[in-house]
């Protein structure tokens, strides 16, 4: 077979391990040919390539972000977007793709395998966010930058006794904030899953400061105040109808500040959560998920996605996978809470 390989969405440590594992075994052990897709959806829509092979995937394991790049393109949104896409894999020869994306890019190589593409996916994401998965790799090195942030804020904040608002990303899952947040020992954490009282938030700042010892608040991207508006940077949608986030840490800042009379200050975290190295776990991960991709692919198993479940990969219809998003239950929230402004 020729297997065409794509990456969607945003990126995040581990891609590259995947499609290195995904040509590795599908070369050797079964003798396939590959052919690496530009920038996610959009590649096999503008028939944008490049050669895929032993040579290409040699030292890519320790790299972050995408040999083959990322976009947030979404065919069903492009008049023809489908045929296109058809004709440029028949054009190229390509009898299959592997799809390694989030909950938009599976979401497509959903529908498109439902109209006769053959396809297989492999989640990533640094949200965590994926039914179907117990983990995406991504997250364990976002959780980790996010944690060494936090130590780091920790030493700064007590020297000055301010307060230290961490925003970190999570759009509508606060698995990061939650992780990072324990791992860290956080003041407070906030999340998408439930809107918070600013005012009992700027309690538990206050009792922090009673304890001769500064907070640290984390505060995921998505979480919004009781009846009040989520901060958003600006009301421009991507291809996928998503906002885009930012701003919350911020105003959470200043209403710390007007609120408990001491100073407090954000530090956005932002895409650094997504750059660099992966560490060791999702290394593991993102290598199991590839190797039992090519497998998937080459038994002609089309429409799954490969997942983790316990220490296991199986494979899930992708529909399933990409039906609903994977929230932070509020029992786990919980657990956290018992160390809020104490
Ligand atoms: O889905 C991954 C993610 O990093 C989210 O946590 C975040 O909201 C979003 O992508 C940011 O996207 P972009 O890099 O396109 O601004």
């Amino acid at each position: 077979m020729r297997i065409g390989v794509l990456t969607g969405g945003g990126d995040c440590p581990g891609l590259n391990a995947v499609i290195r594992a995904v040509v590795r075994k599908g070369v050797t052990n079964y003798g396939h040919e590959f052919v690496g897709f530009r920038d996610g959806w959009k590649g096999p829509l503008e028939g944008l390539s490049r050669p895929l092979g032993i040579a290409e995937v040699r030292g890519i394991l320790p790299r972050g972000g995408t040999i083959l790049g990322s976009s947030r393109t979404n065919p069903f949104k492009i008049e023809n977007g489908v045929e296109r896409i058809k004709e440029n894999l028949a054009a190229q020869g390509v009898d299959a793709l592997i799809a390694i994306g989030g909950e938009d890019t599976l979401g497509v190589a959903t529908k498109l395998h439902e109209l006769g593409v053959h396809v297989v996916g492999v989640p990533k994401t640094i949200d965590n966010d994926l039914g179907a998965t117990d983990y995406t790799f991504g997250f364990d090195t976002a959780v980790n930058i996010a944690m060494e942030a936090i130590d780091r804020l920790h030493t700064t904040a007590e020297s000055h006794h301010r307060t230290l608002v961490v925003e970190v990303m999570g759009r509508h899952a606060g698995w990061i904030a939650l992780h990072a947040g324990l791992a860290g020992g956080a003041n407070v954490i906030l999340l998408p899953e439930r809107q918070f009282d600013v005012d009992q938030v700027a309690g538990y700042v206050e009792k922090r400061f009673q304890h001769q010892y500064a907070p640290i608040v984390v505060v995921a991207e998505g979480a919004h105040p009781l009846e009040g508006q989520m901060v958003l940077h600006n009301q421009e949608l991507d291809a996928f109808g998503h906002v885009r986030l930012g701003g919350i840490g911020q105003w959470l800042a200043e209403q710390l500040e007007a609120k408990t009379g001491k100073e407090a200050r954000t530090v956005v975290l932002g895409h650094i959560q997504r750059g660099g190295t992966p560490t060791a776990f999702d290394r593991v991960l993102a290598t199991r998920l590839g190797l039992h991709a090519i497998d998937a692919a080459h038994e002609g198993d089309w429409g799954k996605m490969v997942a983790m479940q316990s220490t296991d990969i199986v494979r899930v219809p992708l529909a399933e996978a990409t039906r609903e998003l994977k929230t932070v239950p509020l029992e786990r929230y919980a657990e956290a809470e018992v160390f809020f402004g104490s």
